[in-house]
């Protein structure tokens, strides 16, 4: 319980105990100058909420702010990686539908698929905000970062400011007993084929340093979504998955050890850990195989696998002001099959 002369109003204002404890623990003046900047970067609409209607008179206009500021993502810029379908075009679709001003949408091909170039129509034409929400395609590969960074700062160069990045890209290969998995299939990186480890971690990481380091230089911090899974956690039964089970698990620790040393900047980092969606990913091995989907889907106590835009409202709540206390958290969306 908060003790009574620690009312909500002063909550919005760091008391002196609080800054003492903060000091210790940060080493040098330049985090400690960042760290009073990311508590000053309280969003300029409070108070809300409870305060909001503590503080008003009756005369006071009575107005619900939930969606029009804290669910806000009103002219941001996003970065969005394996946009060009499946969770990260559903995941670039929501954040312009929340008032992201461009989103900037990186995939493998040289010219995005039809499913992208059908939403990123539909998006510029959408009621409300025609015109607003640009999807803007990028090619390249998150698997290579000197690529990755100089695109941030093209990002950055264009729009003045990075607000959200979404690190959706991610790859499951076919499955391989544990004691066989080649070395070379396990962590080749640099040419040919790229393994599990260097698009779901390496490519996680440079994804989230090509836009982390634009949110340092603009200096408004940000919110870094890395999508793990829940087998980052968990073991799926009967899927010898070795490679992506241990890429999702160092996907969950890096966003924790990202977000404790970003949180001074103000840079929020967090995971989604999605179970079974229904995107090519997961067609891969349910395609043709009815036994397999009526296992999945059995597989959570709501008796179905999800739909990518399932994850919409996680993705929004997490890019916005909505989640401004939340960081190093992971976000399970799993119909339930990890309380099983
Ligand atoms: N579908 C599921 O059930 C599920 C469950 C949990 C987690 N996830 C995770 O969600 C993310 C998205 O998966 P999805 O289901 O939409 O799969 P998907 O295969 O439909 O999409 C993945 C996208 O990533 C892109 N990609 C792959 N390697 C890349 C690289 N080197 N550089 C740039 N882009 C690259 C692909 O081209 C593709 O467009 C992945 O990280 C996946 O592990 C998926």
């Amino acid at each position: 319980m908060i003790p009574r002369s620690l009312s909500i109003r002063a909550l919005y204002a760091p008391t002196p105990a609080l800054k003492l404890g903060r000091a210790r623990w940060l080493s040098s003046s330049a985090t400690r100058a960042a760290a009073a900047d990311a508590k000053d970067r309280l969003p300029p609409y409070n108070p809300v909420g409870v305060a909001r209607a503590l503080q008003a008179t009756p005369t006071t206009p009575a107005k619900p702010t939930i969606f029009e500021h804290e669910f806000s993502l009103a002219d941001r810029v996003a970065l969005v990686s394996g946009a060009n379908r499946g969770i990260g075009l559903e995941m670039a679709m929501a954040l312009a539908e929340a008032g992201v001003r461009a989103v900037y949408c990186l995939d493998l091909p040289k010219t995005p698929g039809e499913d992208f170039v059908k939403v990123k129509e539909y998006v510029a034409r959408m009621e409300g905000r025609k015109g607003e929400g640009r999807l803007e395609y990028m090619s390249g590969d998150v698997t290579d970062q000197e690529a990755m960074w100089k695109l941030g700062e093209e990002i950055g160069k264009r729009e003045g400011r990075m607000d959200v990045s979404v690190a959706a890209a991610g790859v499951l290969k076919p499955e391989t007993p544990c004691l066989d998995y080649p070395a070379k299939q396990f962590k080749e990186a640099s040419s040919g084929t790229k393994s599990v480890l260097a698009v779901n971690v390496n490519g996680v990481l440079f994804t989230a340093q090509a836009a982390g380091r634009q949110m340092v230089k603009f200096n408004n911090g940000g919110s870094i979504i890395m999508i793990a899974s829940i087998c980052g956690s968990l073991t799926i039964q009967d899927h010898p998955w070795v490679s992506y089970n241990t890429s999702k698990s160092a996907v969950l620790q890096m966003a924790r050890s990202m977000a404790c040393e970003l949180g001074p900047q103000g840079i929020r980092v967090n995971t989604i850990s999605p179970g079974y969606i229904n995107t090519s990913m997961t067609g891969q091995f349910l395609q043709g195989r009815p036994d397999l989907l009526e296992k999945s889907s059995n597989e959570n106590p709501m008796g179905r696998i999800g739909r990518p835009d399932e994850l919409r409202g996680a993705t929004v709540w997490l890019s916005s002001d909505a989640s401004s206390f939340c960081t190093g958290s992971n976000i399970v969306i799993s119909g339930g099959h990890h309380a099983w």
